[in-house]
C-alpha cells in the first residue's frame, strides 16, 4: 500500500465511483518543526504543490491539544509552523494553508467519525500505546485515545485521495481507511474515498542523532537528538558533528549499512537533503570515515536549511500577516468542506433547516 515509487501524478483513487486527485496532510504545532517533519513531509508537500494537485496543508492544532499545550505556546507554535510551510516553498496563494481549529467541520465529522469507529481500533494504535507507555493510559485525555478518528475526519472532509505522511503515520492512514470503509457500508452509500498514503523517498524515518533505534521528534526531551529548523548555520554543524556513529568506515553499498542504524541516518539524512538515493551517497562515500562525511553533511544541511530558517525569522517579524494568511486559508478550505459535510449529515440522518 505505500506508495514508494508512485507515479508523479496521480491517478484518480478508484472505488466504485472515481474521487479527484486531491493532497492532504497535517503537522502539529505541538512544538518547533524538525528535519524530520522537513524531510519526511515538509519537503514533499512543496513537491507535491509542484506538480500541479490540489493541495491542502493544516497546522492540526485541535491534535496538538491532545497533550497539555501552554495556550500562548501554542499558539506562537502555529505561526511559526506557518512560517516554516512558507519558508520551505508552501505557496499559500497555490496550496491552502491553514490552521485546523478554524474549519469547525473537522470536530464535527470527528464526532460521526468517533460514532462509526471502534475503541478497540484505538487501543491498538501504536502510536497511542508508545504515548501512554510507563503512565497511566487511564489518566491521558479522550482526545488522545479518539487522535486517529480526528485524522480521519481532517483526511476525509476534503475527500482527499493521497496523503503523504512520514512512515510513522501508515497505521494512522491505514485506519482512517478502514472508518471510510465502515462508513460507506454502514450507510450503505461509496460517499467517502478510500485515502493512498503517499510514503516516498529516503526521509520518511528520520531517526534521533543521539540513539539510531529512536526517531527524531520534536518531543525529545535532548535538543541535541534533532535538528530544528530554527536552528542557526553552528548548531546544525555543531549537531552533526557530535552525532552518535560506529567507528568503521561508511560502507562499499547499502547492504553494508543493514546493522549500522546511526551511519544509515546519516547516510539517508544526507540523500533526504540531496534529493537522491542513498546508493548515489554511499557511491560518492564509500570508505569515507566520518570525520570527512559529517563535516560534507553539515555543509549540506546548512545550505538547504540555514534559508529556511532565515525566511522563518523574517516572517515571523509579521505575525499579524501568518494570521491573516491562515484566515484566508481557511476561508478556502472551508469552502470546499461544507457541502462534503452537509452531505455526510444527510447521509446520516440529521436535519438541516434553514436557520432565519
Ligand atoms: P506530526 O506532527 O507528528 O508530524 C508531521 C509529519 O512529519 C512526519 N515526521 C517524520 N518523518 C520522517 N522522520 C521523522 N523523524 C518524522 N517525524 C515526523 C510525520 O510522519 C508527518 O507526516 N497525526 C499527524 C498529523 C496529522 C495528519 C492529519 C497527517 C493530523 N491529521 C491528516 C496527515 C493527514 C502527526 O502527528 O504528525
Amino acid at each position: 500500500m505505500a506508495s514508494q515509487g508512485a507515479p508523479a501524478v496521480h491517478p484518480a483513487v478508484q472505488t466504485s465511483k472515481s474521487f479527484t486527485p486531491r493532497i492532504f496532510s497535517g503537522i502539529q504545532p505541538s512544538g518547533g518543526l524538525t528535519l524530520g517533519n522537513y524531510l519526511g513531509a515538509l519537503r514533499r508537500f512543496v513537491e507535491k504543490q509542484e506538480e500541479g494537485i490540489e493541495t491542502i496543508y493544516c497546522l492540526v492544532d485541535l491534535h496538538a491539544i491532545t497533550v497539555w499545550q501552554d495556550p500562548e505556546r501554542l499558539r506562537h507554535q502555529t505561526r511559526e509552523a506557518a512560517a516554516a510551510f512558507i519558508a520551505a516553498g508552501i505557496d499559500p496563494a497555490r496550496s491552502i494553508l491553514f490552521n485546523q481549529s478554524q474549519v469547525t467541520g473537522h470536530a464535527e465529522l470527528a464526532w460521526i467519525l468517533n460514532c462509526v469507529a471502534r475503541i478497540g481500533w484505538m487501543y491498538r494504535m501504536t502510536q497511542f500505546k508508545d504515548k501512554t507507555a510507563g503512565k497511566n493510559a487511564e489518566n491521558s485525555s479522550l482526545g488522545l485515545l479518539a487522535y486517529p478518528s480526528l485524522m480521519a475526519a481532517d483526511i476525509l472532509l476534503y475527500h482527499a485521495t493521497h496523503v503523504p505522511v512520514g512512515e510513522d503515520q501508515k497505521q494512522h492512514l491505514e485506519l482512517a481507511r478502514d472508518i471510510a470503509a465502515k462508513f460507506n457500508h454502514d450507510y450503505g452509500e461509496e460517499f467517502f474515498p478510500i485515502t493512498e498514503p503517499v510514503i516516498e523517498g529516503a526521509g520518511t524515518r528520520v531517526m534521533s542523532l543521539r540513539d539510531g533505534a529512536k526517531k527524531m521528534s520534536k518531543s525529545d526531551p535532548s535538543d541535541q537528538s534533532r535538528i530544528n529548523l530554527t536552528d542557526d548555520a553552528d548548531t546544525i554543524a555543531r549537531k552533526i558533528r557530535k552525532a552518535v556513529t560506529d567507528p568503521a568506515p561508511l560502507p562499499e553499498s547499502v547492504e553494508g549499512l543493514k546493522d549500522r542504524a546511526e551511519a544509515r541516518n546519516l547516510v539517508n539524512i544526507y540523500a533526504g537533503l540531496a534529493a537522491t538515493t542513498p546508493e548515489a551517497v554511499i557511491a560518492e562515500f564509500a570508505g569515507a570515515q566520518f570525520g570527512s562525511f559529517k563535516p560534507k553533511l553539515a555543509e549540506l544541511a546548512v545550505s538547504v536549511l540555514a534559508p529556511i530558517s532565515t525566511e522563518m525569522n523574517r516572517l515571523m517579524r509579521d505575525p499579524a500577516e501568518i494570521d491573516r494568511l491562515l484566515g484566508e486559508g481557511a476561508g478556502r478550505a472551508d469552502a470546499i468542506a461544507a457541502p462534503i459535510l452537509d452531505r455526510t449529515k444527510d447521509i446520516v440522518g440529521f436535519i438541516r433547516s434553514r436557520r432565519g
